[in-house]
């Protein structure tokens, strides 16, 4: 092939990530080859040598992969036969095609990466969750239309954070089920005449179940599609706590700050202290969409079956898991080093009207008005109160009285205690009583709920690293048997 088109038509650069998987599926492929009577035990020891000759070597950092090669299977599947020539090397293949072997080392890659985000997810649920417990009491203003709407506690919005992370890593736990299923041995699309068995390679790679149909099995990366998909919608979750804690440090907010480790400063500005992290988790967000974006996109419009626009959709997953990954771990390290201003929080809180609602909704509870007439009531008393500079501090039930007379035509009493439990803001806040709102017994009692949660997702995590880990070690142990002399197996 022409030179430059053989460059064009490589993957070899993006299969770098799949390097051993190709070498595992390829030991479990000949080795099952071999217990169907298909290569002798001395082929099988010959290949097996072989392609752990190529493992150390790649281990150790001594394996030099030409760009001249096609892609990876092509690579192995050559320097096998470079060493034990084409009698033995040249059976390495058979009853397999690319096509099968390609989605099996995605789908065992993409397991690796599922397990090792879902981790990182955890970990910043864990310390959202720290977070949340440390600032109980940290009350500050809840913001809709970036305008103060009511008062609530911080730690509520980082329970928030974490609870959007849950269905995160729910989604992808989902996902984990439908990746975790074995295409070896579905050949280039219709099966093969060998007698290979797919469920002994599905077993010794771990895979609980096969992508039974052979068509089905090559043709669909709709598993990489809804993988990258919950990590778009991930990604679009970390954008907005960035964005929350961009705005939340800045100098006229000033209620968070980033510590030294995830500020830069300008080159030119002396006093400047950037939360460039954060704000290139927002621009990564751009990243992963446009990969979910590329990646539809190449599908769509694909015969069913294997075509080589397939090998195109591996770089955007590989770049998403990358994007996620540093995401996750940049945040985790912004959260748990963050340095909270509770006392701006709750200045501005206290001198906000932010606590309107509350003081319509006692009236409705103290008085006879209707919700409508008290809206109508706090609002103009709020307009007044901001055009006369007096805080909610400065209310008394004689004001709202004389408005309810002159505005309403109504008289009421009003308790003065009723002023007081609003207008002060701690306890404003412990009389709201809904279930999952902001009053810091409710914040206070959700989150050992979600702590319990994180253990079980932790276990999970764990059971299924388990299971990769026990395939991998009957992997390893029935290679290092065949190639150990006096080998009890046939
Ligand atoms: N390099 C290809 C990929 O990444 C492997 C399969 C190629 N199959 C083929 N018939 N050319 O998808």
């Amino acid at each position: 092939m022409d030179r430059e088109t053989a460059r064009f038509i490589s993957s070899i650069a993006e299969d770098e990530r799949i390097f051993f998987e190709d070498l595992d599926g390829t030991e479990a492929h000949n080795i099952m080859l071999h217990d169907q009577g298909i290569i002798t035990r001395d082929e099988l020891r010959g290949i097996l040598a072989s392609l752990e000759t190529l493992r150390s070597r790649k281990q150790k950092g001594d394996l030099e992969v030409s760009s001249e090669f096609e892609d990876i299977h092509e690579f192995i599947e050559t320097y096998v036969i470079d060493e034990v020539g084409i009698q033995v090397g040249g059976k390495l293949h058979t009853g397999r095609s690319r096509n099968d072997q390609v989605a099996l080392d995605v789908r065992m890659r993409v397991r690796t990466e599922l397990n090792a985000v879902s981790e990182r997810i955890i970990n910043l649920i864990d310390s959202l969750l720290t977070g949340a417990r440390k600032h109980l009491d940290c009350v500050m203003v809840l913001y809709t239309h970036n305008q103060p709407a009511q008062v609530g506690v911080f730690s509520h919005y980082l329970v928030a954070y974490a609870d959007r992370l849950f269905r995160d890593l729910e989604r992808l736990q989902d996902a984990y089920a439908r990746v975790n299923t074995s295409p070896l041995g579905a050949g280039p699309i219709g099966g093969s005449s060998l007698p290979i068995d797919r469920s002994r390679t599905a077993f010794l790679l771990g895979f609980p179940e096969l992508v039974e149909n052979s068509i089905d099995a090559v043709s669909s990366r709709d598993f990489v599609l809804e993988t990258v998909g919950h990590l778009a919608i991930l990604m679009t979750g970390l954008s907005r706590i960035a964005e929350d804690f961009i705005i939340w440090s800045s100098a006229e907010v000033g209620y968070l700050e980033i510590a030294d480790e995830y500020a830069s400063t300008s080159s030119v500005m002396p006093q400047k202290r950037n939360p460039v992290p954060l704000e290139l988790i927002r621009a990564k967000t751009g990243t992963v969409l446009g990969a979910h974006v590329s990646l539809l996109t190449m599908v769509k419009g694909l015969q069913t079956g294997y075509n080589i626009d397939l090998q195109e959709t591996k770089p955007p997953v590989w770049k998403s898991f990358d994007a996620v990954n540093a995401a996750v771990e940049v945040l985790t390290g912004i959260l748990t080093t963050l340095k909270v201003n509770a006392r701006r929080m709750a200045s501005v809180a206290s001198a906000s009207y932010a606590i309107a609602m509350d003081l319509a909704e006692n009236l409705v509870l103290d008085t006879a008005l209707s919700f409508r007439e008290a809206h109508q009531l706090v609002g103009t008393l709020v307009k007044e109160a901001l055009n006369a500079g007096r805080l909610p501090t400065d209310l008394t039930p004689t004001m709202v009285g004389d408005l309810a007379k002159r505005l309403l035509g109504k008289t009421i009493v009003i308790p003065d205690e009723v002023i007081q439990r609003v207008t002060d803001v701690r306890s404003c806040l412990s009389n709201r009583v809904t279930v999952g709102g902001s009053s810091s017994s409710e914040v206070k009692r959700m989150i050992p709920e979600r702590r319990k949660r994180l253990r079980t997702h932790r276990k999970r995590v764990a059971a299924r690293l388990n299971a990769l880990e026990a395939s991998r070690t009957v992997l390893r142990d029935t290679v290092h048997e065949y190639l150990s002399e006096g080998t009890t197996l046939r």
